[in-house]
């Protein structure tokens, strides 16, 4: 009788502390003591007095405070960030925020602000970043502009907002952000432009707004982090406009909606007085494509034509030595030698993924890309029955290929020669064709990271994985083992200084004991989503302070000699499993009261009570 008493005790025990931890009442959460709360969306209309005068974020938005006052806040002395978004506020008055010098963001976004008081910001001496969004502000005359010297981002998108002029006083000198997307700037003067003249290395977005002229010379000599002007019907404008300034990364991109106009060779003339580094043009078409077109390109570094409607990049391309990065996602080439990559010989980086048609790989189309070191090629419908010497042919410098979600790929011995410094290769969800008894990744001595996860591999295969002596990170979910089995000979023995290994979704029920023998460097083993019972536990004998998850299996009781196993890993994932919560479990159960730290989820683990 003894035992049941103290069992069904501990079980009342668990759901108890269960219902302390799961019960959340109608008050701000407490995200770190005394310092972060959130009480967002509680219909408060005053700060709760509960709050301590050492709060220093507060996330407030979705409350309702029409009138923000000098008392408002003014229990919160210490405050740092704080955010009012759609509290619904109207009216800020004189010193609203007195008493918090320390406070640095302020986020008014989604208020119908009608009235600022020229001294509501006149308390935070080290205002940095400030959030007027949809606030329906017009003219930047509204802000306030005392004490705002210090500030270096201001946030003023989707407003009814048409000249950027700033009032003379207002200190621009620190500003690193500043963002007027979807308002209504149609024309920029040299005088709006000098007022931002004080602040140096200004990102500067103009996004959604379309800019219809820009007065010569306005952004004379200027430097820019980053300017924005995505979605402008008429590119001619922005590259005349910005005339002998000096940008590291122009965003010209365009929307599915917008109705711009073609981009033709002469629109670019412009670009040839311009000092830009990264330039995106995402989503426009060109009216025609010559290699006259890339006539001002030459000091590009950076060059992204995502969504350009291309069938290839024209030969004889000249001077594009700079180029180290070239995006081409979500075009429409049929083969790779339509890029015609010698064009672009110094490129490291090379993305052309979702391509709309199918893409053939061809021969040897990147091998003047000797420098390549990052190649994407995921999403492309790729279908090869010997990959991939041929087709990565000199790749001798690439170190991460992306070759996921394609068709069908047949890999040989040796099938990534061409590339013998590969870190990082992702084949997942493309299906392999492995013909061979050798390892299709002999050789890849540099190799860290294989994600193989639904390749329809053979599993069977204990060569599979031969020659990868530095693999530490090995992905293999959704593949099949025979039977549900993970024998005691298997493919994990030729990788020895593995430290991840997802085999989630693999089917399994049940792994021999000794099948992870050797595998001494793990820290991260995934077995969730199996039917493993906890006849597999034993499998994990050897692993100690891992991360190890079980969660979504079929374990029901755990017997008291596995628990020292369980015991020596770190942390734990045990949720949707059907855990016996009856007294034949009771060692468990006892274990588990002990060890609640080691355990992920515990709301989340799911007790089934059958004789209570
Ligand atoms: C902050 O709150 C504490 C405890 O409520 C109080 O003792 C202290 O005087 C308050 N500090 C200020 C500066 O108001
Ligand atoms: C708030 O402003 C009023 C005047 O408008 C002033 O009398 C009062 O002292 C201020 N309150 C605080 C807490 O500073
Ligand atoms: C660009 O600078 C050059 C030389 O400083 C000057 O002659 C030219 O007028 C400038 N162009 C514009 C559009 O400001
Ligand atoms: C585009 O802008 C350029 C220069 O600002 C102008 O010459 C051209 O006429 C404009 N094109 C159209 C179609 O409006
Ligand atoms: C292959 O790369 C080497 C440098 O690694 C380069 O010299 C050679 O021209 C390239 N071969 C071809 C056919 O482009
Ligand atoms: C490879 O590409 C896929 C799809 O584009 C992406 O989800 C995945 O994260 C990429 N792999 C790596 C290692 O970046
Ligand atoms: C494959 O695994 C790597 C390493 O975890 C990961 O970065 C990548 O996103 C995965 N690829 C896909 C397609 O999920
Ligand atoms: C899990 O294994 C049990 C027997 O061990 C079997 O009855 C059940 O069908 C398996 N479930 C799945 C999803 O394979
Ligand atoms: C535990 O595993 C389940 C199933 O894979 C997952 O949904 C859950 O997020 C995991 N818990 C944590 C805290 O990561």
């Amino acid at each position: 009788m003894a035992p049941e008493v103290s069992c069904c005790f501990l079980v009342v025990l668990l759901s108890a502390s269960c219902e302390v931890i799961t019960s959340s009442d109608q008050m701000c959460i407490e995200k770190e003591a005394n310092r972060i709360y959130n009480c967002e969306n509680l219909g408060l209309s005053e700060i709760p007095d509960t709050l301590p005068n050492t709060t220093e974020f507060l996330e407030f938005s979705f409350n309702f405070l029409p009138t923000i006052q000098n008392t408002t806040f003014s229990g919160l002395i210490n405050l740092i960030f704080l955010d009012l978004t759609r509290c619904q506020i109207n009216w800020i008055h004189e010193n609203a925020f007195q008493s918090h010098p320390q406070l640095s963001t302020l986020v008014l976004t989604g208020n119908p602000l009608i009235f600022v008081a020229e001294t509501a910001l006149n308390g935070p001496k080290s205002l940095k970043h400030l959030f007027l969004i949809q606030t329906g502000i017009f003219s930047l005359e509204f802000i306030p502009a005392h004490n705002l010297k210090n500030l270096e981002s201001l946030h003023l998108g989707s407003n009814h907002i048409s000249s950027i002029k700033f009032p003379k006083d207002f200190p621009t000198g620190n500003l690193k952000v500043l963002d007027f997307q979807n308002n209504v700037i149609h024309y920029l003067s040299r005088e709006d432009m000098d007022s931002l003249k004080p602040a140096t290395k200004l990102s500067l977005n103009f996004n959604g707004n379309d800019i219809e002229g820009i007065e010569p010379g306005a952004f004379q000599s200027m430097v820019f982090q980053s300017l924005n002007f995505g979605g402008t019907v008429n590119l001619s404008v922005i590259f005349s406009g910005l005339h002998n300034s000096t940008i590291q990364s122009l965003w010209l991109g365009t929307f599915e909606d917008t109705e711009d106009q073609d981009l033709s060779s002469s629109m670019f003339e412009g670009l040839c007085e311009i000092s830009v580094e990264s330039m995106n043009l995402q989503k426009h078409s060109f009216s025609s494509l010559s290699s006259a077109t890339f006539q001002c390109f030459t000091h590009l570094q950076e060059l992204d034509l995502t969504g350009n409607h291309l069938k290839e990049l024209p030969p004889g391309i000249k001077g594009m030595n700079s180029l180290k990065k070239l995006v081409l996602n979500v075009n429409k080439f049929e083969q790779l030698c339509q890029i015609n990559a010698d064009s672009f010989p110094s490129l490291t980086h090379l993305y052309i993924k979702g391509n709309i048609k199918k893409l053939q790989l061809g021969a040897g189309c990147l091998e003047k890309l000797e420098n390549l070191q990052k190649l994407d090629l995921s999403h492309n419908d790729i279908e090869a029955s010997d990959c991939c010497n041929l087709q990565l042919k000199n790749l001798s410098h690439l170190q991460s290929l992306n070759l996921s979600y394609n068709e069908a790929l047949g890999l040989r011995n040796e099938a990534f020669k061409a590339c013998p410094q590969l870190k990082l290769l992702d084949l997942a969800f493309t299906q392999l064709h492995i013909n061979f008894p050798q390892s299709p990744f002999q050789n890849l001595h540099l190799l860290q990271v294989l994600n193989l996860s639904h390749c329809f591999l053979d599993t069977s295969n204990q060569y599979l994985l031969a020659g990868l002596p530095n693999l530490r990170h090995l992905n293999l979910q959704g593949n099949r083992f025979q039977d549900g089995n993970i024998p005691k000979t298997n493919l994990f023995q030729m990788v020895g200084s593995l430290e991840i290994l997802v085999l989630s979704s693999c089917d399994l029920s049940f792994i021999d004991q000794e099948a992870f023998h050797g595998l001494g460097n793990m820290i991260h083993v995934d077995l969730s989503h199996n039917n493993l019972t906890s006849s597999s536990i034993n499998a994990l004998s050897q692993l100690k302070g891992t991360y190890l998850s079980l969660a979504s299996n079929s374990i029901c009781i755990i017997p008291p000699h596995l628990l020292p196993i369980l015991s020596q890993q770190n942390i734990i994932n045990l949720s949707h499993n059907p855990l016996d919560c009856t007294c034949s479990n009771i060692h468990f159960l006892t274990w588990y009261k002990e060890n609640v730290q080691k355990l992920e989820d515990f709301k989340e683990l799911r007790w089934k009570y059958q004789h209570l």
